[in-house]
């Protein structure tokens, strides 16, 4: 393990001692409970923000799980994530509907304006890029989802509007 705590970046979780005694308070509260790794993870999302690669491989470690499934299982789902999330996120809907429509199109544009891929942060902390499955609206698609607000038959050139509009909320 002390291997493992040289490797942690200085500005993780892991390294803050408040942040620490978090997670630590998170894992001792849960380890024993049945389906603990969900548990704790859920848990840690929710207090932390987010879960670092060091983290994942503490919590293998406290709960004696192979670090490839708590990573495996961290990755799966989307309401989990490896760093902080921006004020905002962007989630693109990735459905059949929507990939048939062009989604693809617009997260390039996305990717293009913001410098970031699906799953990042852009450097200032504004905006997190995600990918999201069918949200069951398909008769409007493509779909991203604005924070909680929904827009759909979304087209590449008013795409830079949308990132506008977030800024501008941020004015
Ligand atoms: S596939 Fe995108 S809303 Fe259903």
């Amino acid at each position: 393990m002390l291997k493992i705590m040289e490797k942690i970046p200085a500005d993780d979780p892991l390294n803050d001692p408040e942040q620490h005694a978090v997670i630590d308070q998170i894992l001792e509260d849960n380890k024993s409970l049945p389906g603990a790794t969900m548990v704790v993870l859920n848990e840690l999302q929710g207090a932390i923000g987010h879960i670092s690669p060091s983290m994942q491989v503490y919590v293998a470690d406290r709960l004696g799980e192979p670090v490839s499934r708590i990573h495996g299982v961290v990755s799966f789902y989307s309401f989990f994530t490896t760093t902080p999330r921006g004020r905002h996120t962007i989630k693109f809907c990735v459905g059949t509907a929507c990939y048939v429509s062009g989604i693809n199109q617009i997260i390039e544009k996305a990717k293009q304006i913001l410098g970031v891929e699906p799953g990042e942060t852009t450097e200032d902390g504004l905006i997190t890029l995600e990918l999201c499955r069918c949200v069951g609206a398909c008769s409007q698609a493509p779909v991203i989802v604005v924070d909680e607000e929904f827009l759909g038959r979304v087209k590449p050139n008013r795409f830079p509007k949308t990132i506008q509009d977030i800024k501008a909320k941020e004015a």
